[in-house]
């Protein structure tokens, strides 16, 4: 039986070895998968235990996705532009790739509501989660995407990455101005009950409202997005789930059905 894995430090409040459990499942896969809590300090040791022991692939996440980038003797197209790594696995010549999937599965649960090519699109934040995304969104043929930070000069520096790969722009909560169609939070201020300090001005009935984060209920941002008149507001359970298939595409070669599992997962946090 091949032998998967997820790592990060905590762990083990994981989905993933649930929704990875189900792919295989559904799809007849002969594998195991399940979550591994690496100390904080010992991510290399704990990666080149679990290959040496026979392990093909794993999932990677907070706080260990530089790490992963690091650790990986090639990386993929996409994992270079997101400075990032959440799937690693053994090529057939025993060298670690380093994948990253997370903006493949924002795209994909976005596109389940809405149409991306020729929309306004504004990402709140600028941290590794802003940049995971930044490239995917870009390939989807939108109109334009506004980084805004609240450390305005971290959104600059982000959008400098993506320079001619789009039109992409920078700044900070408060000069934000005109309509957006979508409204992405990738801020970590859910976390802690907060809302990025934005205009409320800037949602209208038909914005689209998405929270990377997910919780048991509406998240904090959601719940203001609602409040302040946005009809669509959508959580990140269904991007958790889309990078997941997506790394179990590049593992065993075959695209699992999302819908399902998504329904499944979303029983297990009501
Ligand atoms: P990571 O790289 O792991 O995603 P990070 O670099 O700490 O984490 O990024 C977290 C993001 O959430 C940042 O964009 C941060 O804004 P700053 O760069 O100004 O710190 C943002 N963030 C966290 N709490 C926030 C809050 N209460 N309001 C607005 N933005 C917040």
């Amino acid at each position: 039986m091949d032998r998967y894995a997820v790592f990060g430090n905590p762990i083990n409040h994981s989905k993933s070895p649930m929704i990875h459990t189900l792919f295989a499942q559904q799809t007849a896969q002969d594998l195991s998968y399940q979550a591994i809590e690496a100390p904080i300090n010992g991510f290399v040791t704990a990666m080149n235990t679990f290959f040496s022991q026979g392990g093909k692939g794993c999932n990677i996440t907070v706080p260990f996705k530089e790490d992963a980038f690091s650790f990986a003797k090639e990386l993929t197209a996409r994992a270079q532009l997101a400075g990032a790594v959440n799937t690693l696995y053994l090529r057939d010549d025993g060298c670690v790739i380093g994948d990253n999937t997370d903006g493949f599965g924002l795209v994909h649960d976005l596109l389940q509501y809405t149409e991306l090519t020729n929309k306004r699109i504004l990402l709140l934040g600028a941290g590794g989660a802003a940049r995971g995304v930044i490239g995917p969104l870009l390939d989807q043929g939108i109109k334009e995407l506004v980084i805004a930070n609240r450390t305005d000069a971290k959104a600059q520096q982000l959008a400098s990455l993506f320079n001619g790969k789009g039109n992409i722009n920078a700044c900070g909560f408060t000069e934000l101005n005109g309509h957006f169609d979508l409204i992405i939070n990738s801020t970590s201020a859910s976390l802690s009950g907060a809302i990025p300090a934005i205009s409320s001005t800037l949602i209208n009935t038909d914005t689209i409202c998405y929270d990377m984060m997910y919780k048991a209920g509406m998240t904090a941002f959601n719940s203001w997005a609602a409040e302040q008149g946005a009809e669509i507001v959508i959580d990140g359970l269904g991007m958790l789930v889309g990078q997941a298939a997506e790394s179990f595409k590049v593992w065993r070669g075959v695209t699992p059905i999302m819908s399902s599992v998504l329904t499944e997962l979303r029983k297990t946090i009501k």
